[in-house]
């Protein structure tokens, strides 16, 4: 677990920052609430993302959740009857958090959602715009959007339909029931289950390979891959050819063919 002391707060401690050995860390910190998310801690949140976004010592981003319960159960219902009574109320509501959250789906980096206990509704959001998702073996995924009586927008849906179908998208949505870790590892929504007490070890042990590798060929993943999950007629074929580009006349290239000459590991600068 990483040290608490070393991390700087955003939303009054609720959201915190850390970064070590390239890898940057945001913990969802308000367990009492199992890290349900108010308005301010969206808005921490994308504070912390655009200070890991902007430091060239990080290379990939963990998301977590404080206190072993939860990842994020949801936007804060406490908050509901004050900011999002209506639906012009829901859409300024909207806008505030899914600004927050286009910085996430817009993120540079290779980011994790590192998922132990309840992942719900507005937490199922943020861990589907993670590039990967790691859980725990006691985790339980849900969207009760309709016990709620709300309806969870054309982003959300989106990211569902794409890992996991239409048919579990609406089986999920209609029902509002919650799934454990092997359900959600056999139906996509999750790439690895892994014993509770091993989650966080094996979350840094893939973030610390990613940040040893080179940083411009990781971006050129994200890159293209973004681009293929686009409609043909919205993709854009000069980005990825320009990544390509950077890709392969960077040092790093020059760097990684030496490093298997030589024998030795190489040492990736990102440029
Ligand atoms: N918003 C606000 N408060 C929440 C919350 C949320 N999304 N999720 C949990 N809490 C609060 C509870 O009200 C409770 O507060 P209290 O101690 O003041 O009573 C506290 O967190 C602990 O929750 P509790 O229900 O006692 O814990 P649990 O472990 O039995 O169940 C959940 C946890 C997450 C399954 C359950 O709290 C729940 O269903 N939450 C709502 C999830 C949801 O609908 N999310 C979608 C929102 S759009």
């Amino acid at each position: 677990m990483p040290d608490l002391s070393q991390e700087t707060p955003y939303a009054d401690g609720k959201i915190l920052k850390q970064v070590t050995d390239g890898v940057g860390i945001i913990t969802f910190n308000n367990p009492d609430k199992r890290n349900a998310m108010s308005l301010e801690m969206w808005e921490g949140f994308g504070e912390a993302l655009t200070s890991l976004r902007d430091d060239e010592a990080v290379r990939v981003v963990i998301l977590r959740g404080a206190g072993g319960k939860a990842f994020v159960s949801g936007a804060d219902i406490s908050q509901f009857e004050k900011v999002r009574h209506n639906a012009a109320a829901s859409e300024e509501y909207g806008k505030r958090s899914a600004a927050q959250r286009a910085l996430l789906a817009d993120f540079p980096k290779p980011t994790i959602a590192c998922i132990q206990g309840f992942c719900l509704g507005g937490g199922m959001q943020v861990a589907m715009l993670a590039d990967i998702r790691i859980a725990a073996h006691d985790s339980q995924f849900g969207i009760p959007a309709a016990k709620l009586g709300i309806a969870y927008g054309y982003d959300g849906l989106k990211h569902l339909v794409s890992l996991v179908g239409p048919s579990w998208a609406r089986l999920l949505m209609y029902t509002g029931m919650r799934i454990d870790s092997s359900e959600a590892l056999r139906i996509g929504l999750v790439e690895r289950v892994i014993p509770d007490d091993q989650l966080w070890g094996e979350t840094m042990a893939i973030a610390l390979t990613i940040s040893q590798n080179a940083p411009l060929a990781i971006k050129a993943a994200k890159i293209t891959i973004a681009e293929v999950l686009k409609d043909e007629s919205a993709r854009d074929m000069g980005a990825i050819k320009a990544i390509g580009t950077a890709c392969m006349d960077s040092a790093d290239f020059r760097e990684g063919r030496q490093a298997f000459m030589e024998k030795r590991k190489p040492q990736f600068r990102g440029k």
